[in-house]
């Protein structure tokens, strides 16, 4: 297991446009940095806002050594808290999801309001005061629909991102959105491995027949380095959804930490379906003008990408378990007066990306078993198929190299 100085060298040590070295995708010590430095300081993809639709609804989530707790609260908003009583400490809530009109600890029964204040505990002493034994906060907020949770006690700005996906959701009719189905996985790989496939479409044609029927691998289609790169198709599609209201230029943080960007699907196909056919009929998501919009995509590093398509949007959060596990939870939304079995199918709504999560985690499982071997060495990326996952280890790299701080000076003799 690394100390802090070894991963230190191993990141100055790592060898640009080539991936990275075994210790930085299989060390503990590593896993630890990755944990603190970068999981419990940035802001995290929690779940869609819709997925709490009213008061006492509440989702959990497991952050490296935190529970977190996000719930709706009487008056609407939506907050999350540590999942820890402060009695002695129990996890408040255990079940992945529910609806309760108080938050109360199955221990002793101390019962918090839906705002975190403690409301009772029984038999305390005179002294004893509830005011400051309420639950702690964790930095919480909705953009457009999509709640993002931070476990800092200063989170990192968020006012640009905010304001920019908040304009380009808009139109996606989030808020508005029904969940109608979530999938959670576990992928036997770090949680870098599982950012990197998603990250580059070279892999697509060997392992995505069915999503390749809608969705194009040409990385100049989804790499796509800055609007003056794009090709005269995708400048044709966001000429032609801007002027329907839908924002589409590509726009990215300026270290690459998220990107939006609407993309046309192939031969004017509608949605991920295996008929290429909208799934939701009749239909559409919150202000889409058309069906044949494509796909906004959006990710957000470390722990979200996103498709937001004119019949349904998929929503997808990554949250490491341990060095070589990941847990991928993938929820798919569709219009809130769609009804299952009536304007959609189910199973033709989620086939194709039930199955290309599969395939990713095939990929990314045989990668880390590939990785584990002493015989490992970095590889060289393909300047043009993998310009994304290069973008991605570099953010990597410079934030844990930042963070990490300088090496101390060695004293002198
Ligand atoms: S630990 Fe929660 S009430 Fe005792
Ligand atoms: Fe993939």
């Amino acid at each position: 297991m690394l100390e802090a100085s070894e991963v230190r060298a191993e990141l100055s040590a790592r060898r640009k446009n080539y991936s990275l070295s075994r210790a930085l995708y299989c060390d503990e010590g590593v896993f630890g940095a990755d944990l603190e430095q970068i999981f419990y300081r940035e802001w995290l993809f929690a779940l869609p806002a819709c997925q709490l639709g009213k008061a006492g609804d509440y989702a959990t989530l497991q952050v490296g050594a935190y529970p977190v707790i996000v719930v709706r609260g009487a008056d609407g908003m939506i907050r999350a808290f540590h999942n820890v009583c402060r009695h002695r400490g129990q996890r408040l809530c255990a079940k992945a999801t529910g609806t309760t009109p108080k938050l109360v600890c199955p221990y002793h029964q101390w019962t918090y309001d839906l705002d975190g204040k403690l409301l009772w505990a029984k038999d305390m002493q005179e002294d004893f005061e509830p005011g400051k034994h309420g639950l702690k906060k964790v930095h919480c907020i909705d953009i457009g629909g999509m709640v993002f949770v931070c476990l800092a006690d200063v989170p990192p700005a968020i006012a640009d991102l905010a304001g920019t996906l908040g304009r380009y959701l808009a139109p996606a009719g989030l808020k508005n959105a029904r969940v109608a189905h979530v999938s959670t996985i576990v992928e036997k790989g770090n949680w870098k491995l599982v950012i990197e496939n998603n990250r580059e479409c070279y892999h697509c044609g060997g392992s995505h027949p069915s999503l390749c029927r809608t969705y194009s691998d040409n990385p100049r289609m989804t790499a796509m380095e800055g609007p003056e790169a794009a090709s005269p198709d995708i400048l044709a599609h966001w000429q032609r959804c801007e002027a329907a209201g839908l924002p589409s230029r590509f726009i990215h943080h300026p270290k690459m930490q998220w990107r939006l960007a609407r993309i046309p699907l192939l031969n004017q196909a509608e949605s991920y379906t295996m008929s290429t056919k909208a799934a939701v009929k009749g239909k559409r998501m919150g202000e889409m003008p058309f069906n044949d919009a494509g796909s906004l995509l959006f990710f957000h590093y470390p722990n979200t990408w996103n498709h937001f398509l004119a019949d349904h949007a998929i929503v997808f959060r990554v949250l490491p378990i341990s060095a070589t596990e990941t847990e991928v939870t993938t929820t798919w939304l569709v219009p809130g007066d769609a009804v299952e079995g009536v304007d959609y199918d189910l199973k033709e709504l989620t086939e194709v990306w039930m199955a290309t999560n599969d395939e990713d985690r095939q990929v990314v499982e045989e990668n880390q078993a590939g990785i584990r071997s002493p015989a490992y060495e970095p590889g060289p990326y393909s300047l043009v198929q993998e310009e994304g996952v290069i973008q991605f280890v570099d953010w990597y790299c410079d934030t844990l190299t930042a963070r990490l701080g300088p090496a101390p000076a060695v004293a002198a003799e």
